[in-house]
C-alpha cells in the first residue's frame, strides 16, 4: 500500500502500434483498386461513461461521511505518506495524487464496507472505519463513481483494468468478512 513500491502501469501499447505499421497501405495498392481499410488496432478500450447522477450522489455521500478525514476535495491529510504521532498512516487522497485509482471497484467497495488499517500501523484499530452499516451498496457505488470523476483518463483506464481482472486469491470471498 505504500506509494511507489508495488505497482507500475503495464506497457500495453507497443505491440498494437507495431502491428498497425505492418498493415498500412502497401506499395501494390495500384490505381483503381481501393486499398483495404487498415485492420482495427486492438488498443485501449473506451472508458465507460460516468453517470452524472451517481457522481452527484457520491459527492454528497463523500462530503457527509468521508471529507472530515480525507479532505473536502479528496486531497488527503497533509503528510499522508508519513505515519502520524501514534505511528499510523493518515487518510490518503482519493484524487490523482493518491493511490485509490490503483484498486479495482470490488476492492474499493470492500475497503469502504469493511474498513482497513495499514499492516505497519502501531495501533490495532481500523483507522479507516467500516461503513457497511451506514452506507447502502448504491451509495458505495456512487462514492466510487465520484472518485472516478477526479481521475485522469490514464488513471481511470488503469483502474478499469483492475476492475475487469479476476479477483486475486487473497480477496475475501463474497459474503464473508
Ligand atoms: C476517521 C477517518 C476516516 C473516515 C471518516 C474515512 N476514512 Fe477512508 N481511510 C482513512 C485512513 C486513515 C485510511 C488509510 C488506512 C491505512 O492505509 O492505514 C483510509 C483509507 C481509505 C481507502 C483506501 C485507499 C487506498 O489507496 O488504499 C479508501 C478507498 C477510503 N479510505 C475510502 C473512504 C470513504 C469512501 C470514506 C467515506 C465513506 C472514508 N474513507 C472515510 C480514514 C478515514
Amino acid at each position: 500500500m505504500r506509494q511507489g513500491s508495488r505497482w507500475r502501469t503495464p506497457a500495453l501499447l507497443g505491440v498494437g502500434m507495431a502491428a498497425a505499421a505492418l498493415v498500412g497501405c502497401g506499395p501494390d495498392a495500384g490505381p483503381g483498386i481501393a486499398p483495404s481499410p487498415p485492420e482495427p488496432v486492438p488498443s485501449v478500450s473506451p472508458l465507460p461513461t460516468l453517470d452524472p447522477d451517481d457522481v452527484a450522489l457520491g459527492r454528497q455521500v463523500y462530503l457527509q461521511n468521508c471529507a472530515s478525514c480525507h479532505g473536502a476535495n479528496a486531497q488527503g491529510a497533509p503528510s499522508w505518506t508519513q505515519p502520524d504521532a501514534r505511528g499510523n498512516l493518515p487518510p490518503p487522497p482519493h484524487d490523482d495524487s493518491g493511490h485509490t485509482w490503483r484498486h479495482g471497484d470490488a476492492e474499493l467497495a470492500g475497503i469502504i464496507r469493511n474498513g482497513m488499517r495499514d499492516v505497519f500501523n502501531r495501533t490495532p484499530e481500523l483507522t479507516m472505519p467500516p461503513f457497511e452499516d451506514r452506507l447502502s451498496d448504491e451509495e458505495i457505488v456512487a462514492v466510487i463513481a465520484y472518485f472516478k470523476s477526479l481521475w485522469s483518463d490514464e488513471h481511470r483506464r488503469f483502474q478499469e483494468e483492475q476492475t475487469q481482472r479476476p479477483a486475486m486469491p487473497m480477496a475475501t470471498p463474497a459474503g464473508e468478512r
